[in-house]
């Protein structure tokens, strides 16, 4: 058996990274804001459901809250500094979106816009919000999906080729995928 150090008291609890990385974001009447969000997750199937796990204390939080509804835009390998300016600088302090210029495509369905850089953004309406420890799930049905041509194959798999999407480690390190390991495994 390989040795293993047990803790049960752990400051950082990312163990189970890596994660993509999403920048999610709404728009009230006042304010559009995003930020960075690596815990997030497909919920169901039918209805297409995706929950993004936000703290209280993001701006974000207030925001999506008001504008019931959400974007959720991944990224690339290529675009980790936005990653770091949407996920170290709040929108309480100043206007995200004018400091660190991103463009900004209308959606399809709802009114919050989707980031045009993304391989790949959801159109979300806000379905719940239910809070676990110090993060509220946002439960969204996925509306519209909009996707960069030559991202995903016919089968809607993500093509490594023309995408390396950024991942997440914790404490600021991110990470990419190598297409040379990709291999379509099924069982004997
Ligand atoms: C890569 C990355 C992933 C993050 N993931 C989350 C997350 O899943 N949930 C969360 O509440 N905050 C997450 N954060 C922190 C927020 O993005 C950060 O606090 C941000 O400044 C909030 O901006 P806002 O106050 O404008 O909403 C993450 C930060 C980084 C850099």
């Amino acid at each position: 058996m390989t040795q293993k150090t047990i803790k049960t008291q752990f400051a950082k609890f990312q163990y189970f990274y890596p994660y993509t990385v999403a920048l999610i974001g709404a728009k009230t009447q006042e304010r559009t804001n995003f930020m960075s969000c690596a815990w997030h997750s497909a919920l169901s199937f039918d209805p297409p459901l995706f929950g993004v796990l936000i703290s209280k204390k993001r701006f974000t939080h207030h925001v999506i809250e008001e504008a019931k509804e959400f974007t959720v835009n991944f990224i690339r390998a290529e675009q980790a500094m936005l990653s770091a300016q949407y996920g170290r600088k709040s929108g309480f302090d100043f206007v995200k979106t004018d400091k660190f210029p991103i463009k900004l495509s209308p959606s399809r369905i709802i009114q919050s816009p989707v980031i045009d850089d993304a391989y790949v953004c959801f159109e979300c309406r806000l379905e719940e919000i239910r809070t676990y420890g110090d993060h509220d799930l946002f439960v969204g049905e996925v509306l519209a999906i909009h996707q960069e041509e030559n991202s995903f194959n016919e089968q809607g798999v993500l093509n490594p080729q023309n995408v390396r999407p950024l991942l997440y480690l914790g404490s600021d390190f991110y990470i990419t995928i190598d297409s040379d390991s990709l291999a379509h495994v099924l069982p004997k």
